[in-house]
């Protein structure tokens, strides 16, 4: 294998090739995500070239690429931010604990799960070892805007009515830096370009780390009040 290259004038995204030609569409470790994701029309084919996905460094320590899922049709896309510990061992998007408490939220609103197409902003787990312990880490802006092409190809191939931007960092790849969810959160917004209507809430596991029982039921209360208002777009 030749030594890794980083691609010039594009230093931030620190795209890494290990190969020597672009041309070659099956060798997914010479293309970015823009390239692989562009060859492909259907979800079942994105999915599968997500999988060889290599845009940059997460996929090294990810146990698999986790592409979103839900019907092609779904009138509502929820975004997050990556897949945790559990989705990444699964290979399918929000079926750890964060996951569980947004399946019960949506059941309270009248949103069945398995009409939404549930994806992340980031497609591999970031974590860092502690002890034994895999631990959530944040991805950063290179590595978000590395993975972007997929949840484009994503929004393009489901052309959802209503797009739920769970929590800061998927808020704020898709609306801009600014853009803030403690204020913004649960309004229908109409002009984003990325779909008919968008509305951002918080992340489901930002109520789980509540510091105490009243707290929790409160954040729960007020991501239920935001889902509705998803509902209601319906
Ligand atoms: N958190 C996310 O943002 N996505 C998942 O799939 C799971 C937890």
């Amino acid at each position: 294998m030749l030594p890794a290259e980083e691609i010039p004038g594009d230093r931030k995204a620190k795209r890494v090739f290990r190969g020597t030609s672009w041309g070659n569409r099956n060798d997914v470790s010479n293309a970015s995500a823009a390239e692989l994701a562009a060859a492909q029309r259907s979800l079942a084919a994105l999915r599968s070239a997500a999988a060889g996905c290599r845009a940059c460094q997460l996929w090294e320590h990810a146990t698999q690429t986790v592409f979103g899922e839900g019907p092609r049709d779904a009138a509502v896309m929820m975004i997050g931010e990556q897949p945790g510990d559990k989705e990444d061992l699964a290979g399918h998007p929000f079926v750890g604990p964060a996951g569980r408490l947004l399946d019960e939220v949506l059941e309270e609103v009248g949103i069945e799960r398995d009409d939404v197409y549930l994806t992340n902003a980031v497609k591999h787990f970031k974590w860092t070892a502690r002890g034994k312990r895999r631990i959530h880490d944040k991805p950063n802006a290179a590595e978000l805007a590395a993975c972007r092409p997929w949840l484009d190809a994503e929004l393009a191939a489901v052309r959802p009515q209503v797009v739920v931007v769970l929590g800061a960092t998927a808020a704020q790849a898709l609306l801009g830096r600014s853009f803030r969810v403690t204020s913004q959160r649960g309004k229908q917004l109409d002009a984003t370009g990325i779909a008919p209507s968008v509305v951002a809430t918080v992340h489901p596991s930002s109520i789980l780390r509540a510091p105490d029982e009243t707290a929790r039921a409160e954040a729960r209360q007020a991501f239920a009040a935001d889902l509705a208002v998803v509902a209601r777009l319906l």
